[in-house]
């Protein structure tokens, strides 16, 4: 591609650099525009805007490829842990044995909360969604953790980093068992850091909880599905509230309550929910006509994605790991039924072909984590338990790019020109 890139306006020529990718496509570098042609770009979505340089995560939409630090989606699913994924996307390299086990370790001794903290839930009702309730405790952290709030210190921005990861488990379980009135589990460290979090879940003080080992398996998996996405709408968040300088607790709440919108992380919950409200696989081709249907606002939801135009990978994944799930749980839920075959129907769509929507991520996710035994209200809390772990990524990330200033966007003003104020007697 031409390493430069020419723009004219009202007669003048402008010229910008164009900065190449390791991969994917290259980026034309217009920070001096404004200052020399007076005119914005405009982007609302930021569909063809880069807003940071990035090492973490790659996606090529077209092909359906994912990888992070360079490692297929697929690969790591398969092969990785959601600790060791998380040392990675932290990092940028595959961690040796003395690297994880003093990672896990260290994870480990941050998974318990303020005592303090538990009095938070109190203060919420019974009923309250748990995203709600996942908002107000991680902003409320910065309230107990000040040792690790300075972002300029490195040492505390990893301690910070270590105590996100950690204590998500643990606040997302206390969430859950406040909702069903259950008493609180402290974390059990001899446990992995999913099946810690299984047994703070799914365990009662008055008996002795076993982790499955296949639920725990494809719970780490759902765990790293979930990691990292590139710059979508609440890592975007997350690091536009970083870049003002503002504590790390402050910005990953910032970015939990972004991702609890149903067009993002809170899809899973609304896909499932929209699977139950069809019910039976001859009901599809209703929903598909709403879908189509420009004048009704029904989205098929877990379908469609402003980057993949091709099988979100994940959701391959997924898919698989459902079957996994129903077989082993020996459950015949007649929504996966209908899941399969409201993709079928889909993908053989004129609509969806040509508007390239295909399943992601949040298509099947709601399918296991249902018989898994969560409530549709926590799907969205699981999504940002795993999906801290890429926030801290990025945050650190943009933290420590030289270039990095507050994002501070402009915009087209199409309202009123300047006019005198009128006395309320003369209006
Ligand atoms: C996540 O960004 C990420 O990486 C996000 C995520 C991550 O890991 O962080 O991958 C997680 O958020 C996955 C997406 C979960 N959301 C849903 O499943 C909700 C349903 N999907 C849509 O709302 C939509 O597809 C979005 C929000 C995901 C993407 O929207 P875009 O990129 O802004 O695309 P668009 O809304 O402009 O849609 C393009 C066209 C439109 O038709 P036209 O106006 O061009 O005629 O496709 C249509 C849309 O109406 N369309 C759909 C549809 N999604 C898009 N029509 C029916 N059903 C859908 N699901």
């Amino acid at each position: 591609m031409a390493d430069k890139a020419s723009l004219s306006l009202n007669g003048d020529s402008f010229d910008y650099d164009v900065k190449p990718g390791t991969v994917g496509p290259d980026v034309i570098d217009i920070r001096k525009l404004y200052g020399q042609t007076g005119a914005f770009t405009f982007d609302p979505g930021f569909t063809s805007t880069a807003s940071c340089e990035s090492k973490i995560t790659y996606i090529d939409g077209d092909q359906g490829i994912l990888l992070h630090r360079g490692y297929p989606i697929e690969q790591l699913a398969e092969q990785s842990s959601f600790m060791e994924a998380a040392y990675l996307l932290l990092h940028g390299e595959l961690p040796s044995k003395s690297e994880f086990d003093t990672f896990t370790y260290t994870i480990s001794r941050h998974t318990m909360l303020h005592e303090q903290l538990a009095t938070f839930y109190r203060g919420f009702r019974r009923d309250a969604h748990p995203m709600a309730i996942m908002c107000g405790v991680v902003g409320a952290l910065s309230a107990f953790y000040h040792d690790s709030t300075d972002i300029t210190d490195p040492h505390q921005r990893m301690v910070a980093s270590h105590r996100l990861i950690a204590k998500m488990p643990t606040i997302a379980a206390m969430a859950y068992k406040y909702s069903i009135g259950q008493p609180f589990l402290y974390p059990d460290n001899s446990l992995s850091y999913t099946g810690n979090f299984l047994r703070m879940t799914f365990g009662v003080p008055a008996e002795e909880y076993v982790v499955d080992p296949v639920i725990e398996r494809a719970m780490d998996r759902i765990f790293i599905l979930h990691a990292d996405h590139e710059q979508n709408a609440s890592t975007s968040t997350v690091r536009l509230a970083g870049s003002s300088g503002a504590n790390p607790f402050a910005c990953i709440a910032a970015g939990i309550a972004c991702l609890w919108g149903p067009a993002h992380g809170g899809a899973n919950e609304a896909a499932l929910n929209m699977l139950r409200e069809i019910g039976t696989v001859d009901r599809i081709p209703e929903y598909i006509a709403r879908a189509k249907d420009k004048n009704d606002p029904f989205r098929l939801m877990g379908f469609g994605h402003r980057v993949y135009k091709n099988y979100d990978p994940r959701a391959k994944v997924m898919q698989k790991t459902a079957n996994e799930v129903l077989e082993k749980l020996g459950v015949d839920d007649p929504i996966f039924d209908v899941a399969r075959e409201l993709e079928q129907i889909a993908l053989k769509d004129e609509y969806f072909v040509e508007k390239k929507l295909y399943p992601n991520v949040d298509f099947y996710s709601g399918v296991i984590l249902s018989a898994i035994g969560f409530p549709t209200s926590m799907f969205t809390v699981l999504f940002a338990l795993a999906r801290t772990t890429g926030w801290v990524a990025q945050w650190n990330e943009m933290i420590s790019d030289p270039d990095q200033k507050i994002g501070r966007p402009r915009q087209l003003y199409t309202g009123a020109t300047q006019r005198d104020y009128v006395p309320v007697g003369q209006r």
